[in-house]
């Protein structure tokens, strides 16, 4: 199949559908690989790297996308790119249909097959294309605490992990799923004194044998969040409620009883964040203060480190991007994962809950693929 990587557009976006060594898989795999020039260049790959590879260098998205059966991106397309979609073409990407309106209306009228990483799923009932950025999301947010706390960003001059003698942070991370976990580890492996808070008695269970006594954990109530979070130096939000907003667990009434400059990480800030407090922050001006209290509310944390970004997230994709490469629209109705990735259908949408959103008509896949 021909296999084609435009450079992302959309603001501040660095990370890029296919690595160096994701392209040398499908080219491996029989596939041809093009990959638009400078599409690497955010995460330090040159065109020269792809060449190796064996991927073919083309000079603008517009050749890219006309010469491509199947293309590889990161983001959502922009209204750019959805004009230079068409029938049958294959995406795989990132898509985030349910609040855009606009953009399921161009995917609709292309008549392109759209799968979309974010509902694929796995045989644990996980999303395997989500859970890389959580890694990413949940460790970052100690580095991100971590700066916070220092004096010369206007925190209150904490080393997380102490010194001998000297006692380290204590940081509370409500919700222990994937972020929640990552977070924990850093934390942990740091020096803090770490608690993870949950409201799945299951988890907590998994979580109290993965990190055999170095973590704490409690079950989430109204009670046992306040307690946690007012002798708290940072405090993680990684909750999520699957389809729902981040419920709000730490409200502005409870920021003065907490420690003076204490830190907020909302990690859940991309599902409106789970701290009343909270409002959407950029890696240009990531932090800012409510009664006395440091907020951190990145909405795309895992962009300040496309490199490790891009791996991880190529990691996660390649085998589902080489089904797809191998047996193009058969990969989809054999693969139940896969199938659960399908938004959109030559004209029609496939992925219910995004109908429903969108108030628009949903067609079951058997139905839209007769
Ligand atoms: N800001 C970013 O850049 C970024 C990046 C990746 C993920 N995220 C977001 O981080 C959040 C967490 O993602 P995840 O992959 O870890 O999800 P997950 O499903 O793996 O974990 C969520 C956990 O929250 C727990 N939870 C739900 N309600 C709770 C409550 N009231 N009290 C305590 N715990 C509760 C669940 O039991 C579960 O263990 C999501 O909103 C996700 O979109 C943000």
């Amino acid at each position: 199949m021909k296999v084609g990587v435009p450079k992302e557009i959309k603001a501040h976006e660095y990370r890029v559908g296919l690595t160096p060594g994701a392209a040398r898989e499908y080219v491996a795999a029989g596939h041809r690989v093009m990959i638009e020039t400078n599409a690497g260049a955010g995460i330090g790959a040159t065109d020269g790297d792809y060449r190796n590879a064996g991927a073919t260098i083309l000079t603008s998205a517009a050749e890219v996308f006309a010469s491509s059966e199947m293309i590889v991106k990161v983001k959502e397309p922009q209204p750019a790119e959805w004009s230079q979609l068409r029938e049958d073409q294959i995406l795989f990407t990132y898509l985030h249909l349910a609040p855009d309106p606009e953009q399921a209306a161009g995917l609709l009228k292309s008549g392109c097959i759209a799968i979309a990483y974010e509902t694929v799923t796995d045989a644990h009932g996980g999303l395997p294309l989500l859970a890389p950025m959580s890694e990413v999301a949940g460790r970052l947010s100690i580095e991100a605490a971590g700066s916070a706390l220092k004096r010369s960003t206007g925190g209150r001059g904490l080393l997380i992990g102490g010194v001998p003698g000297v006692q380290p942070a204590r940081i509370v991370v409500i919700g222990g799923g994937v972020v929640g976990t990552h977070a924990a580890r850093m934390a942990a492996g740091l020096g803090a004194e770490v608690t993870i808070i949950d409201r799945s008695i299951i988890r907590l269970r998994e979580l109290d044998e993965l990190f055999e006594g170095r973590v704490r954990t409690r079950f989430s109530t109204i009670e046992s969040v306040e307690e946690e979070v007012f002798a708290a130096d940072v405090v993680i939000g990684a909750v999520l409620v699957p389809g729902a907003s981040a419920p709000k667990l730490v409200r502005r009434s409870m920021l003065s009883s907490m420690r003076k400059r204490a830190v907020l990480v909302d990690v859940a800030i991309d599902q409106g964040g789970c701290f009343e407090t909270s409002r959407p922050t950029t890696h240009a001006d990531p932090t800012y203060e409510v009664d006395g209290i440091i907020h951190y509310c990145v909405a795309n944390m895992p962009g300040a480190v496309p490199l490790t970004s891009s791996q991880a997230l190529n990691n996660a994709t390649l085998p589902f991007g080489l089904a797809l490469a191998n047996k193009g629209f058969s990969a989809v109705l054999e693969n139940p994962h896969l199938r659960a990735g399908l938004n959109v259908h030559r004209g029609r949408l496939t992925y219910k809950a995004v109908a429903e959103s969108l108030g628009l008509p949903f067609s079951p896949i058997e139905q839209a693929a007769a």
